[in-house]
């Protein structure tokens, strides 16, 4: 019997009623593959912040490194945004990503054919849409020094930095090669190479991967036409790699080619064991607390862990299937509208995936 040690992180808003299903369909695969799975559970973002003073501590890190995988919900929420920026709940999300070296956030977008309705697309338009795309994670503008304000002469000025090493561009675009060596072998790289210098890098970087990988096509594309392509004829993409600022921002314009931002899932990879999953949307304080969030994004990460972290496929496939079944059968949470479908709450809809495992 397979042992797995799993953290979880529920977060903010309603990041504990989605890990909560997420939870409960591990569990349910547990019982039915006989795989144990051991929990523990942490506070992160502003619940951190309100209960210990700052969005991740130590000890939370280190037992998130020392875990077999991670499972967050989301983090963030109107209580916590007049606090000090050192200590913003979303500090958290960045301390776990640098703090287990998680480089490589893979978001996929695949479109649920009984949710094709739901989109803001034509169904033609986004029949096929199946992109992965790979976001860098710890470099570019959310880390780089200086980032500073400071007073002028006539005002103030702002400064955040956008720096790339060869070494960081090198191992993102590798693990996207990599990836399409498995799917339909061909790489987007995205990037602003006819202004940026740091995107003249990660040009000719991505060059020197491709030709490591003489198997997989690689185009180029500027991140304008991109944001447009993704609307235009999103099926034209296979493996997307990019990043962190242009990623961030192209990965929730293409969960909207799924219908609901409430949909999809993502993991995020460093170089060894260490992964850590979450759904790519936030933490809804509006709807918190009301059974409303729709945890098919969260369980389609625990999914994502069971495949990529734990290797089992056939468990992973499973959980999948069954979240295609309940939505084919028409049951749908809030976000997702649907004709002629059946609105159905949190925990209701985390039952109806259980049940059609
Ligand atoms: C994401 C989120 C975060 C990010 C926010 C919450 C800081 O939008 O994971 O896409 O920008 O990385
Ligand atoms: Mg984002």
């Amino acid at each position: 019997m397979a042992e797995f040690e799993i953290a979880l992180l529920p977060g903010d808003g309603i990041g504990p009623e989605i890990v909560r299903q997420a939870k409960l369909a591990l569990e349910a695969v547990g019982s039915k593959w006989g795989h144990s799975f051991r929990f523990s559970t942490y506070l992160v973002g502003g619940a951190a912040i309100d209960e210990l003073g700052k969005p991740i501590t130590d000890e939370t890190l280190a037992a998130c490194q020392g875990a077999d995988a991670v499972l967050l919900g989301a983090v963030g929420g109107p209580k916590w945004d007049r606090i000090d920026p050192a200590i913003r709940p979303e500090k958290a999300l960045f301390g776990l990503r640098k703090g287990l070296g998680l480089f490589a956030n893979l978001r996929p977008v695949k479109v649920f054919s009984a949710l094709a309705p739901a989109s803001s697309l034509k169904p033609d338009v986004i029949a096929g849409v199946d992109i992965m795309l790979v976001r860098e994670l710890t470099g570019g503008l959310y880390f780089g020094e200086p980032r500073l304000r400071r007073k002028t002469q006539t005002g103030q000025e702002a400064v955040d930095t956008l720096s790339y090493t060869s070494e960081e561009i090198l191992r993102l675009v590798r693990r996207g090669f990599e990836l399409a060596r498995g799917r339909k072998k061909k790489v987007t790289s995205v990037d602003k190479a006819n202004v940026l210098a740091t995107s003249q890098l990660w040009r000719e970087i991505t060059e020197k991967v491709a030709a490591e990988f003489p198997d997989v096509a690689l185009e180029h594309l500027l991140v304008d036409n991109c944001a447009m392509q993704l609307v235009r004829r999103p099926s034209q993409f296979d493996v997307v790699v990019t990043e962190n600022l242009f990623g961030d921002i192209l990965s929730d314009e293409a969960a909207m080619l799924t219908g609901s931002i409430g949909m999809l899932p993502s993991a995020s990879l460093g170089a060894g064991k260490a992964a850590m999953y979450e759904p790519i949307h936030g933490s809804a304080p509006d709807i918190a607390g009301q059974d409303k969030a729709n945890p098919l994004a969260t369980i389609l990460s625990a999914a994502m862990m069971l495949r990529i972290s734990f290797a089992l496929e056939e468990e992973a496939s499973a959980i999948e299937q069954a979240v295609e079944k309940v939505l084919a059968a028409g049951y749908r949470t809030a976000d997702l509208y649907g004709e002629n479908c059946q609105i159905v709450g949190t925990t209701k809809m985390g039952q109806l995936v259980l049940e059609a495992l």
